[in-house]
């Protein structure tokens, strides 16, 4: 079999039978299939598409390029959530514990951030002394214990994924349907879970731009999942503007803290709330989603959701007593109010522009060698919906760096400010089962 040959008949817009896939797939782990032939193949993959066989079989070969975990020394139904990319998400540092502290097992795998979205395992370092690394049986051994990890996905996890996202990332084919499913399931599949609830971002700061292709994607992933009997719900999720109101790892560790303390930000709660209910109906731990939400709001408001966050903190090596006292976190040397220069309400807070400003405030990578500012980010004051007089601060920007008028440019751009009464955004938008 010759790769040149696979590509141009996926270019030609022919299907690819599995025995081609495979061999892409596994040549392409040994380095045996060079990096420009597989950008070539993603490249065809994303014009011409796949279809569902096809689909399935490229997650399979690449859940099984490297080791396939086993969670069955964990007692009960393991769940998972997995975002596919937002800005200001900071979900998993909140619903995780929730979900814990009512008793679901999470052994999670987070990923890190690279352009303009953020990644937990960068917030969680954020906190002085926690370790995301783990082996296999740490990870098990802590959530026998407390009920909760979130740590780094091992070297050997879905090596496919590595090289290819990476390879993605720098070629334009990020926004491809099937290569996104493939990526997301063959993850989420390996990493042992019984039951995956999927959070599919869309709008201008997520990698699908319309609901049309978020519901598109969502149905891939949740039939990929269920195909292998494993319990797959998605949910889809607004990211127009930012969740919640803090952009920037510390910053957005400490929105985490004070959401666990019951005062987070309404649509970072109302995510929470609805993702959580469908995890623990999902763990089979209540008979339906009122009773789970109930149950979530008692965990908040007893305490025990912010503890099993700090007993994750203290279990992974972090100093808690910045979980404790958040006012311990770093600030950045410069701080820097954004004014509105109109009154009226806000139409558009725009998630993308935001992220990117944040990068280059540097809280994010621009390349994978880049090493972030801890501290740096952005709070927004305003979102979509308030209304502002002029001189209100629509944002709180923090950076180290100097010279960043281009970016509080960028970031008063990303703002649009109407006469006309505009309402909140909803942050969820549909669920996908
Ligand atoms: N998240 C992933 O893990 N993979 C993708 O391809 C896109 C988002």
């Amino acid at each position: 079999m010759r790769m040149v040959d696979l590509i141009c008949k996926k270019r030609d817009g022919h299907e690819l039978t599995d025995e081609e896939i495979r061999f892409w797939i596994s040549e392409y782990v040994k380095d045996s299939v060079p990096d420009y032939q597989s950008s070539a193949m993603n490249m065809a993959i994303l014009f011409r598409g796949m279809n569902k066989r096809e689909i399935a079989t490229l997650t399979d070969a690449m859940e099984h390029s490297g080791t396939v975990i086993d969670l069955s020394a964990i007692e009960g139904i393991k769940v998972d959530k997995h975002s596919t990319g937002g800005v200001g998400d900071k979900t998993t540092l909140v619903l995780a514990p929730m979900v814990a502290a009512v008793g679901a097992k999470v052994a999670k795998m987070s990923g890190r951030g690279l352009g303009h979205t953020g990644g937990t395992l960068d917030k969680l370092e954020s906190i002085p002394g926690l370790s995301i690394s783990k082996s296999e049986q740490e990870m098990i051994n802590q959530v026998n214990k407390i009920g909760l990890a979130v740590i780094g996905q091992t070297r050997s996890l879905v090596p496919a994924d590595k090289k290819l996202y990476a390879l993605r990332d720098v070629t334009g084919t990020v926004e491809s349907i099937p290569l996104i499913a493939s990526s997301v399931m063959s993850k989420k599949l390996a990493s042992g879970t019984d039951a995956i609830l999927l959070d599919v971002t869309v709008g201008n700061g997520a990698f699908m731009k319309n609901l049309e292709t978020a519901r598109e994607l969502s149905k891939t992933m949740v039939e990929i999942g269920k195909s292998l009997n494993r319990d797959t719900k998605a949910i889809i999720s607004d990211m127009n503007e930012p969740l919640g109101l803090a952009v920037g790892n510390s910053l957005e560790v400490k929105e985490a803290i004070m959401s666990l303390h019951g005062n987070g930000p309404d649509d970072l709660m109302e995510l929470c709330y609805s993702a959580g209910s469908i995890m623990l109906t999902q763990a089979k731990l209540c008979k339906n989603r009122d009773e789970a939400r109930k149950k979530l709001e008692e965990v908040i408001k007893n305490g025990e959701a912010f503890n099993k966050f700090l007993l994750m903190v203290k279990e992974q090596g972090g100093d808690i007593s910045y979980i404790e006292h958040p006012e311990k976190f770093e600030i950045s040397k410069n701080i820097i109010e954004i004014k509105s220069k109109q009154s009226g309400y806000v139409k558009k807070c725009e998630a993308l522009d935001i992220g990117v400003s944040a990068m280059k405030l540097g809280a994010g990578r621009e390349t994978i060698e880049d090493i972030i500012d801890m501290s740096a980010g952005i709070i927004l004051n305003k979102k979509v919906g308030s209304y502002v007089n002029i001189g209100d601060t629509l944002c709180t920007v923090y950076t180290n760096k100097d010279n960043v008028d281009d970016v509080l440019k960028d970031i008063e751009n990303a703002y649009e400010i109407t006469k006309e009464k505009i309402e909140p955004i909803k942050v969820i938008k549909e669920v996908i089962e």
